[in-house]
């Protein structure tokens, strides 16, 4: 009877949160917080990691088509490791690159248990060029090891729209620049974006992203189509013994175009080969996701050359 009491208490204090987030007023200007820290545990325990596993299975399957068999990749924003896991599970040497710590320990800890051997570092990928520390005081503290992985990786993925995390001009730049000094040549880049089409469908859009008994995830998404940001405000409740906490975090993400996508590929000196859509089909103009393959431009152009007339 007790802990029934209890869990309605419970089920109380989640509704009057929820009721508070949902009135929460929308403010734009907030300040910069720490983002895939807290909420870390809850991404990886509700299975958000299994879309990349999925792409990864996708990029190996598209360029064993075209018998390209990867042995060195470089996961970006690997997060908690599923992507590199999927690589390393075929075999490839793996490295893994994440702006959070605790993402990374995750990511680490799942690889220990499998018994892969994969690089997993803490930095920012748009700071995969070499700096010195004069240049950069602030640079993550794995930033100088960046230099040190060299120009062997066959393959660069970044996946579940990790690149709409960039948000400031010139960011894409940066990192395609980064990108294109770590492959050797002929290597690809392959990564998925979400779309200013799927962004439109965050028109102040409230979802329950999982639902289960000891875990509530709740999303809050708005866009603003003039500056192209997009806002996920992620609110979860987790039950511990016989009490709920509540966590979130507000993620903001960039609706890049296409164009400034080629132009900054081109940029850094990596020509676009293919732009799909979740199907594998050629990406139309209203595809939610669009997944790009490029690949260092001094090498002949492949099979895989598809949908890439602007
Ligand atoms: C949606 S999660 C995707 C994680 C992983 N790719 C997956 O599919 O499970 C976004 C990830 O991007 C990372 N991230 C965002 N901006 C980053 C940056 N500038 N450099 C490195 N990692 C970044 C976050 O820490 C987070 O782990």
């Amino acid at each position: 009877m007790l802990s029934v009491a209890k869990q309605l208490y419970g089920n109380a204090l989640i509704f009057q949160e929820l009721l508070h987030f949902v009135q929460h007023d929308n403010d734009w200007t907030m300040s910069y917080q720490a983002i895939y820290e807290a909420y870390a545990p809850i991404y990886d325990a509700i299975g958000q990691g299994r879309f990349s596993t999925r792409m990864a299975a996708w990029a190996l399957a598209r360029l064993a088509e075209n018998d390209i068999r990867p042995a060195h990749v470089l996961d970006l924003a690997c997060g908690t490791g599923e992507a590199a896991l999927a690589f390393a599970a075929t075999g490839c040497e793996v490295a893994g690159v994440d702006r959070s710590a605790a993402m990374l320990e995750i990511a680490r800890g799942k690889a220990r248990d499998a018994g892969y051997k994969i690089e997993f570092l803490h930095g920012d990928m748009r700071d995969l060029e070499p700096r010195t520390k004069n240049q950069e005081p602030d640079a993550p503290a794995d930033a100088a090891r960046f230099s040190v992985l060299g120009s062997r990786f066959d393959l660069v993925t970044c996946f579940f729209d990790s690149m709409n995390y960039l948000v400031d001009d010139g960011d894409l730049d940066r990192v395609y620049a980064g990108v294109a000094r770590l492959l050797r040549s002929g290597g690809y880049l392959l990564f998925d974006l979400n779309t200013a089409a799927e962004y439109a469908t965050w028109d102040e859009r409230d979802c329950v992203t999982h639902d289960g008994r000891d875990c509530l995830v709740y999303n809050q998404l708005n866009y603003d189509p003039d500056a192209r940001l997009a806002r996920g405000r992620i609110v979860w409740f987790v039950r511990e013994l016989d009490r709920w906490w509540r966590g979130e975090e507000t993620h903001v993400e960039r609706a890049w175009g296409d164009d400034e996508v080629r132009a900054a590929l081109a940029g850094a000196g990596l020509a676009l080969v293919g732009r799909y859509d979740l199907t594998g089909g050629i990406a139309a103009e209203a595809s939610p996701r669009v997944i790009y393959v490029a690949r260092r431009a001094d090498a002949a152009t492949d099979n895989l050359e598809r949908g890439t007339q602007s």
